[in-house]
């Protein structure tokens, strides 16, 4: 069998994949495939660990005529035409669980970036314009006294939900798929909206989450909220958010990830408000070895024909 890797992972797959495949081909071109280098790299491969950044569609897998595994190196599945993958008897595992907390600290840091004006202070302090304490300066939110508005309560929104607690925040939510023991209070979108202090966004990306975040949900927001995206850029209209930036000075977003990756709408990386990462949310050293370590481990679990253990239904 021949297995594919599009993109060196943090762990050496090729010494602990040789004794379950006959050909492994790790890819490192220091950036994505483009679709024609996808295209013929899938050709002959029987099992395919792929990236967020590598599109698989319909068109894709007509050229992979032998694919039977794909594994994937995430949790979110939106890179992926599940449709496509289903109608060809492909499986598909990705990596749920071992990101849960890095992804959780990542929206934290961003949280307290943004309600504490980081970016402003410490672009004040670079410039040299700091002549000792001042009783006004970069006056942030009282974290203790707001209310935590968590879109998407999975792993990851739970996980900033309980942190949200421990720093004193009454917490909230809005999910399509509510469960018993989850913190905090239910309440509709637009209640959310206009009622969350910060509002930490934790759903996958699909046709109904799409520029859930637009110029009209902008609007029902707090003129000083927070908002954090650590989930898929999409989820957000960029454009319409960075003119809520520029009208609302006292909005804050804190970004890891952008609608059309790695682009980002331009002017937005140098409003004050704002603070863009480049989407290192699950990028702790642990994290990132134990989503390699479940890619490589589904690949020989397919391999010796057993049970997948992080199989994504479809
Ligand atoms: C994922 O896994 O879906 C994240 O976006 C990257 O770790």
């Amino acid at each position: 069998m021949k297995l594919g890797v599009t993109r060196e992972l943090p762990l050496d797959c090729q010494s602990l994949l040789a004794p379950y495949f006959d050909v492994i081909q790790v890819e490192e071109k220091g950036r994505p495939m483009t679709v024609d280098e996808l295209k013929d790299f899938v050709k002959d491969l029987d099992v395919l660990i792929c990236q967020l950044t590598d599109a698989i569609s319909d068109s894709l897998l007509s050229h992979a005529k032998r694919l039977k595994h794909i594994a994937t190196f995430s949790v979110g599945v939106d890179h992926l035409d599940l449709n496509a993958i289903k109608k060809r008897g492909i499986r598909l595992s990705h990596t749920p669980g071992v990101l849960t907390d890095a992804t959780a600290n990542l929206a934290w840091a961003l949280i307290l970036s943004c309600s504490r004006r980081l970016k402003m202070a410490e672009t004040f302090m670079r410039e040299g314009k700091f002549n000792g304490f001042a009783p006004s300066l970069y006056l942030g939110l009282p974290l203790e006294r707001c209310t935590l508005g968590i879109v998407g309560m999975g792993k990851i929104g739970r996980a900033v939900a309980k942190r949200g607690e421990s720093f004193g925040m009454k917490v909230q939510y809005y999910t399509r798929t509510p469960s018993k023991d989850t913190e905090g209070k239910s309440v509709s979108f637009n209640e959310l909206l206009a009622t969350s202090d910060v509002i930490s966004i934790h759903c996958p990306l699909s046709s109904s989450t799409r520029h859930m975040f637009c110029r009209n949900s902008l609007k029902l927001m707090k003129s000083n909220a927070v908002l954090v995206n650590t989930a898929r850029g999409p989820i957000i209209d960029e454009k319409a958010l960075q003119e809520h930036l520029l009208g609302n000075p006292n909005f804050f977003a804190g970004l890891d990830v952008f609608e059309q990756e790695p682009k980002v709408v331009d002017g937005l990386i140098d409003l004050p408000n704002v603070i863009c990462l480049p989407h290192i949310g699950s990028a702790s050293q642990w994290a990132r070895e134990q989503m390699a370590n479940t890619c490589i481990q589904e690949a020989m679990r397919f391999a010796s024909n057993q049970k997948l253990l992080y199989e994504y239904t479809l």
